[in-house]
């Protein structure tokens, strides 16, 4: 699927329908690392089953000891003739324990940092695999821990060449970070468009809302906003898909600023509720509790700065 494809389709699911959003696009986060670096065998073993929804797969780098630091994962995986034996053990991950296969990022070579990680495809029957427990978050996100004991991985699952992993990680991330600012988006306009109705059907002092400038101001600042995001959104994705190769800068912007402007937007819209704003059951608190994790996962706003100013001083 073309990146610009992707956005449109996490745009509008996360607009009308955020659980079908999830299961769209946490398919396509766990088979990103296949499809960026897999073989022949691999893409025919285990995409297939993920697109039609017999397997569900997921994106396995966070570790106990950091999210943001990936580079320092402890989890180690050692060769031992045609198998790895992986120890370690991987928190905030998306669809565990109960996804059927993992994309894992181990060190294959601790002296090595970045170049020592090495990624790869864990069926959760393999021996060694153990189930971990579920996280509860504010907002209703199957998430979860799993631990490594001896986990007998085949060589034949290794992504790449070992050392390869956190390029493959990043390469992954780099195609994601975009589509995060997709979804945002989504919830964005979903926000506003809640609030447009509700401001026109809601009367207060004799007339609707909609009527008094200082809601319109909210409403205009909150379109103007989401426009400026969308921009943004679809600028990294017409460029890649245009055949840029690293749009590493963009993607970080695109879900930097669309993470950050949707709280703002949603915020606003829960303002424009008032008391029924916080009250559940309606929309925008939901919409309050889930925007909340898109600025921290999948790289939290803060290293979205460091990653744009890398690529700036780099370039
Ligand atoms: N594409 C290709 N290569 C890349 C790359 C990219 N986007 N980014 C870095 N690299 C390469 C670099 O070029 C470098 O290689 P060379 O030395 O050969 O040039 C190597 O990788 C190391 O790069 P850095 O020195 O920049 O690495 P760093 O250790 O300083 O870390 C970081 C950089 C940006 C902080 C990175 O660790 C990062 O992005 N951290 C956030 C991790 C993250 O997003 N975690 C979320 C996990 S997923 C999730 O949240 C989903 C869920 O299910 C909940």
């Amino acid at each position: 699927m073309s990146l610009v494809s992707f956005c449109l389709v996490r745009e509008e699911l996360a607009r009308t329908c955020p659980n079908a959003e999830l299961i769209f696009t946490m398919q396509g986060l766990g088979a990103g690392p296949i499809i960026v670096a897999g073989n022949e065998e691999q893409k025919q073993k285990y995409l297939p089953p993920v697109a039609s929804g017999k397997s569900i797969i997921t994106f396995a780098l966070t570790e106990p000891s950091g999210g943001t630091d990936a580079a320092s994962i402890l989890s180690q995986a050692k060769r031992e003739g045609d198998h790895y034996l992986l120890n370690g053990s991987k928190t905030f991950i998306s669809m565990a324990p109960d996804a059927d296969v993992y994309a894992v990022f181990a060190k294959t070579d601790p002296s090595k940092g970045s170049k020592g990680i090495t990624g790869f495809i864990v069926e959760k029957g393999f021996p060694g695999f153990v189930p971990g427990e579920r996280l509860d978050l504010i907002a209703a996100h199957p998430i979860g821990s799993i631990y490594f004991e001896d986990c007998s991985i085949p060589v034949a699952n290794r992504l790449g060449e070992e050392g390869e992993g956190f390029k493959i990680a990043m390469q992954t991330l780099d195609f994601f970070r975009t589509t995060v600012g997709a979804c945002a988006v989504g919830m964005a306009q979903a926000a506003l468009e809640e609030s447009l109705k509700y401001a026109k059907q809601r009367l207060a002092f004799g007339q609707p809302i909609a009527k008094f400038q200082l809601i319109q101001a909210k409403v205009a600042d909150m379109a103007m906003k989401i426009s400026a995001a969308r921009l943004l959104v679809f600028q990294a994705a017409f460029l890649r898909d245009g055949g840029k190769k690293n749009i590493t800068a963009e993607s970080s912007m695109a879900k930097l600023y669309a993470t950050e402007i949707a709280q703002q937007v949603i915020d606003q819209a829960v303002q424009v509720h008032g008391g029924y704003g916080v009250c559940k059951g309606y929309l925008v608190e939901k919409l309050y509790r889930e925007i909340r994790a898109l600025r921290i996962y999948e790289g939290t706003s803060e290293i979205q700065h460091l990653v744009i100013a890398n690529q700036l001083l780099r370039d």
